[in-house]
């Protein structure tokens, strides 16, 4: 390793151990030292590229803490995935399917894992035989890419988070909330997970990275919060129940958001995939969403980096 090597990963591992207030005193006494010259202003400049590349390197390590956590699909013990029987994912079944979490396993480092063995690419469709298909690929977080454009300036970071609680609905591995608590001043984050594998997960890795301040993790569910809602301002609903229960249920709950749940006027809701198409592959026909909430456009331009695709999953909503 080289010496570079080693300094950077000795001064990342200072800036880990201090909690948030003796991290941005740290980050001014390092701006007057190395003569910076932008002050102690908590503007974001182009000539802080230590804290920044100390808050990746940090993500990282968390993403390493969590591969090694989980099980190569990131599933938790004895977890009931329900394969949607409707809509874009018809025709997925658990032999021809594979959970590759995106979060953890991003398109940059995938190919690394499926060249080495460690996640397979295709199936055999009669046992035996060289008569091999690609498998389906599904993920169950938000990828860092997808994070990045969630929280720029063309979907939530149009907001001023300082003042705002966002709640994660259904936060499994946590990616939503380390990914805020690192990139974004959001005033507090809730992540409700109703599996009690993935809350405590979260938990630890809060402990373990010490994020726990801005941070409450609830195992329960969702369903049930009604009152914890009505304290935050935006809510992220990625596919929450479509791959979490039967057809059937996933008609109920839609029902039941709408009606009892997602009830408090201006609350906004961030959705992936849009309400119409979960509305639609729950089956649900008599659900007016015009009627439940507004629209509001979501902007794009060069610096997004996932595709045009990808950004027409998200949809952002204002509770009228
Ligand atoms: C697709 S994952 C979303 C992960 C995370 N929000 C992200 O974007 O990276 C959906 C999660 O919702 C959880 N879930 C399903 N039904 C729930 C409920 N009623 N209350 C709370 N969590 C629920 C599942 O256990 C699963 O971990």
């Amino acid at each position: 390793m080289s010496q570079l090597t080693v300094a950077k990963n000795k001064f990342t591992q200072l800036c880990e151990n201090l909690n948030e207030r003796d991290f941005e005193a740290f980050k001014g006494f390092l701006v007057d030292s190395l003569d910076l010259g932008c002050g102690h202003d908590h503007h974001h400049h182009h000539d802080e590229p230590t804290v920044d590349s100390a808050k990746t390197s940090k993500l990282d390590r968390i993403i390493d803490h969590l591969r090694s956590s989980v099980n190569v699909y990131a599933e938790a013990p004895e977890e009931n995935i329900v394969y949607p029987k409707e809509g874009k994912f018809d025709g997925y079944t658990n032999k021809n399917t594979i959970h590759v979490d995106g979060f953890l396993y991003s398109d940059d480092v995938l190919p690394e894992f499926q060249q080495s063995g460690a996640i397979p690419t295709s199936y055999c469709k009669d046992c035996n035989s060289k008569n091999i298909s690609d498998l389906n690929f599904i993920s169950h977080s938000f990828s860092t890419q997808d994070l990045d454009y969630v929280f720029s300036k063309h979907v939530l970071g149009r907001y001023n988070l300082t003042d705002l609680t966002i709640m994660d609905v259904g936060s499994r591995l946590g990616a939503v909330l380390y990914y805020a608590h690192l990139f974004t001043s959001t005033k507090k984050l809730i992540g409700v997970e109703i599996n009690p594998f993935f809350a405590k997960l979260q938990q630890t890795t809060l402990n373990k990275f010490k994020m726990q301040n801005r941070v409450q993790i609830i195992n329960e569910d969702f369903l049930t919060l009604s009152q914890t809602i009505n304290e935050c301002d935006i809510l992220i609903m990625h596919n929450v129940f479509e791959w979490f229960c039967s057809q059937e249920e996933h008609k109920n709950v839609w029902y039941k958001l709408k009606n009892q749940v997602l009830t408090k006027k201006g609350l906004k809701l961030l959705c992936c995939p849009p309400i119409g198409q979960s509305l639609s592959d729950a089956g649900i026909k008599d659900i007016n969403i015009d009627d439940w909430v507004k629209v509001i456009p979501l902007t794009s331009d060069d610096s997004v980096q996932i595709d045009a695709e990808r950004q027409s999953d998200f949809c952002l909503y204002e509770i009228k």
